[in-house]
């Protein structure tokens, strides 16, 4: 079943491709006659180069086929409980509308027959990268498969790479596969932006979880049986928050190869703010580079503004290190990902607090209480709610001991509710100021 089932994809997306590259070849195609544009002709098959390389690591990887062999899908998911989508789904979408774009493309939501949301992905005629490439060749048509062959990698890619961190490929369509107009819509899962400014304003506990999923999405991405996979083009703007995960959704700047090099000076690693000294293997290349640079893009967009701030004080150390770590990357990404686990591992056992009842034992219990929020107008920040003080706590003892030193605080309720890690007691802190 599997084995069939993989050749079709590959034979579908190759024919486009070849046949596309026919097309780009300036032969004729489909009758029409084509100009010539040098430059974009280059460019054309240049990127033709690229998806074919990735076509070859893809077909040549070993046990591709045998998807319950590991996290590794090829077709995507049979076993998806909402099945694959295609160019027919398109027709039956309903409630368009606008949900971002870029330099590359377009990202429209619609509704499925069912009620499902889902993400479209496709080139965007009016973005920046279509216009400078018009405006430079003066052949829109041939701009476009330029850029849908970027979309066309991107597909290819998602397709292969299946991973909690990584956004759900629900189905494709390619269109004008023989013709110079070749199209390709992605139906993808629906996520919200990242927004940064919003993340900096929520409780630490969820700004770790961030960092935290984005370690093991590096992880995936350092050991996948691509090779070691980098994003070129590493931002918040390429990734979304879907139920409250991060997923990467941007991946036609994907790279699986590390660069050639003769000598060291050929594996500089540079950055705006620094240059790390990478060594050229005897194989001739830069062993190391691409996770290297996905770490250390790790830690200056978003370690650096989500770990530190407003961390438990006894895990400070550890996430000061974690920093420190990545920041000079004396850590690779296995090791990153453990310093995580053992601060998660740390946090979840409530970080040793007390046993001793300090503070609670200045405190009556009453059984049963309703929250009532016009009377119970305490505030704090960051909050799990917007009009309160909802925090996570380990403890009635660590619920007391905040109560106690706030001096407005007055009492504190104890409710049912987890946090992601599963900290046994969610305390939520209300009190009225009298
Ligand atoms: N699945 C999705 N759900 C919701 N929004 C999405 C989804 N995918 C992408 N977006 C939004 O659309 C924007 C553009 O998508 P994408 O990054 O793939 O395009 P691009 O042209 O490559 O962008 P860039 O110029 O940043 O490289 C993203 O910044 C993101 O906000
Ligand atoms: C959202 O995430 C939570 C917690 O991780 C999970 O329990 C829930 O099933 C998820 N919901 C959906 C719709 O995936
Ligand atoms: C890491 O720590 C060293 C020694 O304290 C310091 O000199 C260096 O600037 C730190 N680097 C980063 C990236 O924080
Ligand atoms: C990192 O961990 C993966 C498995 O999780 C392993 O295959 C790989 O060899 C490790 N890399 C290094 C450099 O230790
Ligand atoms: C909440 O408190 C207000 C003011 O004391 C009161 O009028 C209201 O009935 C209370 N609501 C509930 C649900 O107990």
């Amino acid at each position: 079943m599997k084995g069939p089932a993989l050749l079709s994809v590959c034979v579908l997306v190759a024919l486009g491709l070849y046949l596309g590259g026919l097309c780009g070849d300036r032969r004729n195609c489909r009758g029409k006659s084509i100009r010539h544009i040098p430059g974009l002709d280059r460019e054309i098959t240049e990127r033709r180069g690229d998806l074919l390389t990735l076509y070859r690591s893809l077909l040549g990887v070993p046990g591709m086929e045998e998807t319950q062999q590991s996290s590794w899908r090829f077709p995507p998911q049979t076993e998806d409980k909402h099945g694959t989508l295609n160019c027919q789904h398109l027709g039956g979408l309903t409630g368009l509308g606008y949900v971002g774009s870029g330099f590359t493309k377009l990202v429209l939501k619609g509704t499925l027959p069912g009620g499902r949301e889902i993400a479209l992905k496709s080139v965007h005629s009016e973005g920046n990268d279509m216009t400078s490439c018009a405006r430079r060749y003066g052949d829109p048509t041939g701009c476009y498969r330029l850029a849908t062959y970027k979309l066309h990698k991107e597909v290819t890619l998602l397709h292969a790479l299946r991973h909690p961190g990584v956004i759900t490929l629900h189905g494709q369509c390619y269109e004008n596969i023989i013709a110079p107009d070749f199209r390709v819509t992605a139906m993808l899962e629906l996520g919200s932006p990242l927004e940064m400014i919003q993340l900096l304003q929520t409780p630490w506990e969820k700004r770790f979880k961030i960092c935290l999923e984005l370690v093991n999405l590096l992880h995936y991405l350092a050991n996948s049986p691509l090779g070691s996979i980098a994003l070129l083009d590493f931002q918040p703007r390429q990734f979304v928050l879907v139920n409250e995960s991060l997923k990467v959704t941007d991946l036609d700047d994907a790279t699986m190869e590390e660069l050639p090099c003769r000598t060291d000076e050929d594996c500089a690693l540079e950055f705006p703010s620094k240059t790390f000294a990478i060594q050229c293997s005897s194989s001739k290349k830069c062993i190391g580079v691409n996770e290297k640079r996905n770490l250390f893009n790790a830690y200056r967009f978003f370690f650096t503004y989500l770990l530190p701030y407003a961390a438990p004080p006894a895990l400070q150390p550890f996430l000061l290190d974690i920093m420190n770590a990545t920041g000079e990357l004396r850590y690779g990404i296995n090791e990153t990902l453990e310093a995580f686990h053992k601060v998660l591992n740390l946090y979840k056992s409530g970080m040793n607090h007390r046993r001793k009842l300090l503070y609670l034992k200045d405190y009556m219990l009453i059984e049963g209480y309703r929250l009532n929020e016009t009377n119970d107008d305490y505030r704090c920040w960051p909050s799990y709610n917007y009009r309160g003080c909802l925090l996570s706590m380990h403890s009635a003892e660590e619920a007391a001991e905040f109560c106690t030193k706030h001096t407005n605080c007055r009492r504190f309720v104890i409710g049912q509710e987890q946090t992601w890690t599963g900290t046994p007691l969610t305390v939520v802190i209300v009190v009225k100021l009298r």
